[in-house]
């Protein structure tokens, strides 16, 4: 695995260029709003209404933001590595996303990161910023102009709630098809699902079959979509048809430290490079083709040189995390 400090930012496109200098100013402005009238306050005011003998207004006792809200039920549920949220923790958490609108984080549609300026260049930048981050997960938004490609990657040991909060986009996901399930497996080589590329034996060369999960166009407001170690579509490329901002929910984080590095990959279709062993027949629903249960390689490669990314200052609603 490639490990360089440039990595410091761990993730899809870990370059760290500096922020543009309005949205910091812009992220600095907003982060300084009218704080939320103290509960004491919401108090005073129903105590006066009761004194005059009048029916009580009923006075909201929830004054958490949305995103406070988010945040205390990812410190509720993730709790370090190796937690993989259960069923309940997965609901409490959809629920919670499900609900989130674009300006539960400040965004507006008019931000400078959805211009369509970047739709002609060939790599449009991917703004990413960090709304809290702690061992144990981390909250981001990733902003995608029009035609941005987050390149295929994984999460690993990682479970991810994804939310497209606004735009248009692509996603396609694979999960890592099982040894266990190809037919044979004494006979490979291996033992394993992958092969050797012809034009090398390296293992950086290496192709290992995976099953495609997700291959589907989202438009926000839509549900949130999940993917853990294993299952889910682990591995995944966004591609913004539209101007996109999503909430990413990890935990844990990346972390090189801990093992946790992002690995990118290339696609090969199955049909390319078929199975050492033959046939795949069982996985496919006997139809030994793509079209039954899409299969495909991936090989790894490293950070796709054209994919641009920028770091700013998170400028939403503030968090309390005392
Ligand atoms: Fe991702």
């Amino acid at each position: 695995m490639k490990v360089d400090r440039a990595a410091e930012e761990p993730g899809p496109g870990r370059q760290r260029v500096q922020a543009p200098a309005g949205a910091a100013a812009a992220a600095k402005r907003r982060a300084v709003a009218e704080p939320p009238a103290p509960p004491s306050a919401a108090a005073a005011v129903s105590a006066r209404v009761a004194r005059r003998g009048r029916r009580p207004r009923r006075v909201q006792a929830d004054h958490q933001s949305a995103v406070q809200r988010l945040f205390q039920a990812c410190r509720h549920v993730f709790r370090g590595p190796g937690t993989v949220p259960g069923p309940d923790h997965v609901r409490l958490l959809r629920a919670l996303l499900d609900t989130m609108r674009p300006e539960d984080v400040g965004l507006s549609p008019n931000l400078k990161f959805f211009r369509a300026t970047d739709a002609a260049l060939r790599a449009p930048t991917i703004t990413h910023t960090t709304i809290y981050k702690c061992p144990n997960f981390s909250m981001v938004i990733l902003f995608l102009p029009r035609n941005a490609v987050i390149p295929l990657h994984n999460h690993p040991g990682m479970t991810v709630f994804s939310k497209l909060v606004l735009g248009k986009m692509h996603i396609k996901s694979y999960d890592w098809v099982d040894p266990d399930q190809l037919p044979d497996p004494s006979s490979s080589s291996s033992g394993s699902s992958s092969c050797s590329s012809s034009s090398s034996s390296d293992d950086s060369n290496q192709l290992r079959l995976a099953k495609l999960v997700v291959d589907d166009v989202f438009t926000a407001p839509c549900d949130t979509s999940v993917l853990y170690p294993t299952t889910g579509g682990n591995m995944h490329r966004f591609t913004a048809i539209e101007p996109c901002a999503i909430i990413d929910i990890l935990g844990p984080p990346y972390s090189i430290e801990e093992d946790r590095d992002c690995t990118y990959y290339t696609d090969v279709p199955y049909s390319d490079r078929r199975h050492p062993n033959g046939g795949v027949g069982d996985l496919t629903g006997g139809a030994d083709q793509d079209e039954g249960l899409r299969l495909a390689w991936l090989k790894e490669i490293d950070m796709p040189r054209e994919l641009k990314m920028c770091s700013v200052p998170y400028g939403g609603p503030p968090i309390s995390d005392k």
